[in-house]
């Protein structure tokens, strides 16, 4: 029996342990996981049915399985979306959106700060007549002014991936329905625990649920959401024929992350904000990017549009060019004992990366430079470990 009828009105914590729950006959308490490949069909015309859409059982797991459609479920009821649909990475789900909205001699335009591969994939579409324009995440008069009649997608992430810029999504969501243009946001550094952009405006909510939705690294995943005409009649056949599926095992990992998603969140932001404070009294740090410092440029917007600043805190360190500014960033990060040199983040282990030769190598250095991913910045994604733990693990290297 699903429970989805007694869902109305439950607060976020409860939705995130009892959304998206249809026990089996066998009554298990536990989410169940589906490992099949198909389903079968009580006869023939059952399976021309369910192929036709005409019969709402499930079919083949590239398209339809049980422990995905808990996820999805699960997720949109935490972002506060229609629908869901889950993807094999956060790659994938901005991949089969582009695929879904845009066409050859459409256009995109994207925030300039944007994760090196999502750059990338926009770059690539343009061997399919697909041009992309970048613009300052921050200004809402330039996305205004990048606004083509054939515009078909506007795309950010708040905050951003490395540098923690914060978008207005109340003023940008305006601009796009201004021009009937949706609007897609990547939600993958705030979460819904902190952030639900479709109730600011946004038309689409993307995730690289591999980060904080998984929440202890063990697998990819990704998810778009949003209407239920989008999901179904726009995104889902996109994703029946290209297949770049979620598998149903790790769709069950990433379920029951989110069962953890708010408390994780609420302690790794609060260690994050003591962190980033203890950067800022460091001599050797030119310049530490926090959305809950009252340094960060849109530290208020950030108060206003997120419940705390977010678990990642990037810092710029000094040097007298690039080299020798690259030379101190892989000092801190080779100090390390503690911390993990990886590039992944929204781990309960802290992790620790140099952006420009790693996530934001790919772009080129014009690119990087436009969005001013400098040699001297360092991203941490703070942890569960004790933050005087994380502090002294990085003294090595800011004191060498
Ligand atoms: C903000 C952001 N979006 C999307 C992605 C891509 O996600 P995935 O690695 O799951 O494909 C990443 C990966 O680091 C990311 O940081």
């Amino acid at each position: 029996m699903s429970n989805e009828s007694f869902l109305d009105g439950l607060g976020f914590d409860t939705l995130a342990v009892r959304a998206g729950i249809d026990r089996t006959p066998f009554g298990e308490h536990a989410e169940p996981l589906f490992l099949t490949s198909s389903f079968v069909f009580e006869n023939a015309a059952q399976a021309a049915a369910r192929f036709a859409g005409d019969d709402p059982g499930f079919v083949y797991s590239r398209f339809s399985n049980p422990t995905l459609k808990a996820f999805q479920d699960r997720l949109a009821a935490l972002e506060g979306a229609q629908a869901c649909l889950a993807t094999a990475s956060g790659m994938s789900a901005i991949m089969a959106t582009v695929l879904g909205l845009v066409k050859q001699g459409e256009h995109i335009v994207s925030s300039a700060g944007v994760f090196g591969a999502t750059a990338q994939l926009f770059n690539m579409f343009g061997r399919y007549g697909v041009q992309t324009s970048y613009v300052p995440l921050t200004d809402a008069a330039a996305w205004e002014a990048a606004i083509r009649p054939e515009t078909r997608l506007m795309y950010l992430e708040t905050p951003s991936n490395p540098l923690t810029e914060i978008a207005d999504l109340a003023a940008i969501s305006a601009i796009a329905r201004r021009h009937g243009v949706p609007l897609a946001v990547d939600n993958c550094f705030a979460t819904p625990a902190l952030q639900r952009p479709m109730e600011q405006g946004a038309d689409i909510v993307i995730h690289s649920a591999t980060k904080y939705i998984d929440g202890q690294g063990r697998v990819l995943g990704g998810a778009i959401l949003g209407s239920d005409k989008l999901i179904h009649d726009t995104l889902l056949p996109v994703m029946r024929t290209t297949g770049p599926t979620l598998s149903a095992f790790n769709a069950w990992v990433l379920l029951k992350g989110l069962e953890t998603l708010s408390v994780r969140m609420e302690r790794q932001c609060a260690s994050a904000l003591q962190v980033a404070r203890w950067l800022e009294a460091q001599p050797t740090v030119r310049r530490v990017y926090y959305p809950g410092l009252e340094s960060h440029p849109q530290h208020a917007l950030a108060l206003r549009q997120q419940q705390a600043g977010g678990a990642i805190v990037s810092f710029e360190l000094h040097g007298d060019d690039d080299a020798s500014a690259r030379m101190n960033a892989w000092k801190v990060i080779d100090g390390c004992k503690v911390l993990s040199i990886t590039g992944n983040l929204g781990d309960v282990k802290t992790t620790i990366t140099h952006p420009a030769s790693t996530t934001h190598q790919r772009i080129g250095p014009e690119a990087r430079k436009a969005a001013g991913i400098g040699e001297g910045l360092v991203r941490l994604a703070v942890g569960l470990e004790s933050p005087a733990d994380i502090c002294a693990d990085l003294t090595r290297g800011l004191t060498a």
